[in-house]
């Protein structure tokens, strides 16, 4: 009999969707490479990649480029249940402020935030855990 394929679990399938993303970073004045991939409550995966600017200010992290690709693919409907952010570092680098910001605008109840590096190294996170307190639209009453 022979075995039936083996499918990648959502897990496997967004570390090694996160690490491609490195590699079309453009990140030529900090070298360094960061890659994510978001993973939504309809299943759904979107990648992004840091994007350097020669204006500083213009840069935009990898996680918010996953974000943003999502809502202007999807509308901002959308449940953001699983963040993973790769890089070369040890520790693995975790999401910059705002960019936990970004996340929590789009965020799913229980999202978990995974820190990953090529080398193996894994840190999990929940969401909450990295961004207590957020400041979110229930503040504006809306
Ligand atoms: N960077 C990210 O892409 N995500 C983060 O959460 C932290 C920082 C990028 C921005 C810049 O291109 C480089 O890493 C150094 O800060």
């Amino acid at each position: 009999m022979s075995e039936s394929p083996k499918i990648p679990s959502p897990a496997a399938l967004l570390k090694e969707q996160a690490i491609a993303a490195m590699n079309h970073s453009y990140s030529p004045y900090s070298k360094k490479s960061v890659g994510a991939a978001i993973h939504l409550s309809n299943g759904k995966i979107f990648t992004g990649c840091n994007i350097e600017n020669s204006s500083f200010g213009g840069t935009v992290c990898a996680e918010r480029v996953a974000v943003w690709k999502a809502v202007s693919e999807l509308g901002g409907d959308i449940q953001i249940t699983d963040v993973y952010v790769a890089t070369e570092a040890s520790p693995p680098w975790s999401p910059c402020g705002l960019c936990r910001q970004v996340i929590n605008e789009f965020v799913a109840k229980e999202c978990k935030v995974v820190l990953i590096n090529k080398t193996g190294e894994e840190l999990s996170f929940t969401h909450q855990e990295l961004l207590p307190q957020a400041f979110d639209r229930s503040a504006l009453e809306i």
